[in-house]
């Protein structure tokens, strides 16, 4: 089968275009066949080697993607709850051989049945984004109807579902993101869109249950100005686990009697099924900004690379409509 692999860490360039053996399920995995896979930031991090966060974990030669849309083509002697030929969506293996490849063997608690309404390629920009918002909000933010949230990085893969199922949920959204984008975050169901660099999110914004901080930037005197925004007792939430609160985010949590999270996504099969219902009765939208060939995979590298991609990228694997 073909699949995207690196051999070295490093530029776009790493990326090869290679016939590799098609994985064997183990007892509790799945083996798919892949229409779609997502890009995500964190495939050029790894692919340029990791951060603090993911560096040990990383093993040479690799498969890159862990976003995946696809139909089960075998089962592990183990797996029950799916059957050959079901559609599926999750995210596979992370962070060892994903889904930039025809096939993926990955355990079946990592899928559900992918949304019914969504295209495999539209299915593949979900899991690995969804998830993560759907961690940070309701595992770690602890989001109740009829609270209030300050989303920082609104308009990306992270940011455009955790607007979604924020309003979902009943919470009262106030999204950033750049002024090209405003629009596209009131769309999403925003109550409130800021621009972060034209507007003072602190001076506008005030008495939130959760800060949830979505976008790339990683910098403490950020946080500490975010964590004026919460209620006494509020949550901020970061997504950005490899870069550690330090004292001063420390003491303004604590000044705010406030809980400070970092929160890692988790691969939970009962979510990505709650997800794929939202889905299904039109309360979430998937927004695929380009769709690339998986032989293009440098070019959607680069692209993810510019920090400022509406919803998501998606690399086409086989055509939507070619048989199981
Ligand atoms: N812990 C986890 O499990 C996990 C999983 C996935 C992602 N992440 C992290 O989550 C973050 C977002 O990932 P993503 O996939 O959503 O990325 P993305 O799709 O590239 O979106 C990033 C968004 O951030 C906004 N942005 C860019 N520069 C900004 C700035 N200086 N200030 C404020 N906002 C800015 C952009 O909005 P505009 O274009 O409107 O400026 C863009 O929409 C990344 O840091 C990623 O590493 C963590």
């Amino acid at each position: 089968m073909k699949a995207v692999r690196i051999h070295a860490f490093g530029g776009p360039e790493v990326l090869q275009l290679e016939d590799v053996a098609r994985p064997v399920p183990a007892a509790d995995e799945i083996l798919i066949k892949l229409y779609a896979s997502g890009v995500n930031p964190v495939d050029w991090v790894v692919r340029e080697g990791g951060n603090d966060a993911l560096r040990a974990y990383l093993t040479l030669p690799m498969t890159l993607g862990w976003d995946a849309a696809g139909v089960v083509e075998e089962l592990g002697s183990a797996v029950t709850g799916f059957q050959k030929g079901d559609a599926v969506y999750g995210e596979p293996n992370f962070p060892g051989n994903g889904s930039y490849a025809e096939y993926c063997a990955a355990k079946a608690s990592q899928f559900a049945l992918k949304p019914k309404s969504l295209s495999f390629t539209e299915a593949a920009g979900v899991p690995l984004a969804g998830l993560t918002a759907w961690t940070a909000l309701f595992e770690h933010g602890k989001l109740q109807a009829g609270q209030r949230i300050l989303i920082q990085g609104a308009s990306g893969g992270v940011g455009s579902f955790a607007v979604q199922f924020a309003k979902a949920k009943g919470a009262y959204v106030i999204g950033t993101a750049s002024a090209g984008n405003l629009d596209h975050l009131r769309q999403l169901g925003a109550d409130e869109a800021i621009d972060y660099r034209s507007q003072n999110v602190e001076e506008l914004v005030r008495d939130v249950d959760v800060v949830l901080e979505a976008s790339p930037v990683r910098d403490n005197a950020a946080r500490v100005k975010a964590i004026t925004v919460l209620k006494e007792g509020g949550t901020f939430v970061s997504v950005n686990v490899d870069f550690p609160f330090d004292e001063a985010v420390q003491a303004a949590l604590a000044q705010k009697k406030a809980t400070g999270e970092l929160s890692n996504n988790q691969p939970r099969q009962e979510w990505l099924q709650e997800i794929a219902q939202l889905i299904d009765a039109g309360k979430v939208r998937v927004f695929i900004s380009k769709v690339f060939p998986l032989a293009e995979v440098a070019e959607a590298h680069r692209e993810s690379q510019t920090w400022h991609v509406q919803g998501k990228l998606v690399l086409k694997i086989r055509p939507d409509g070619e048989p199981a």
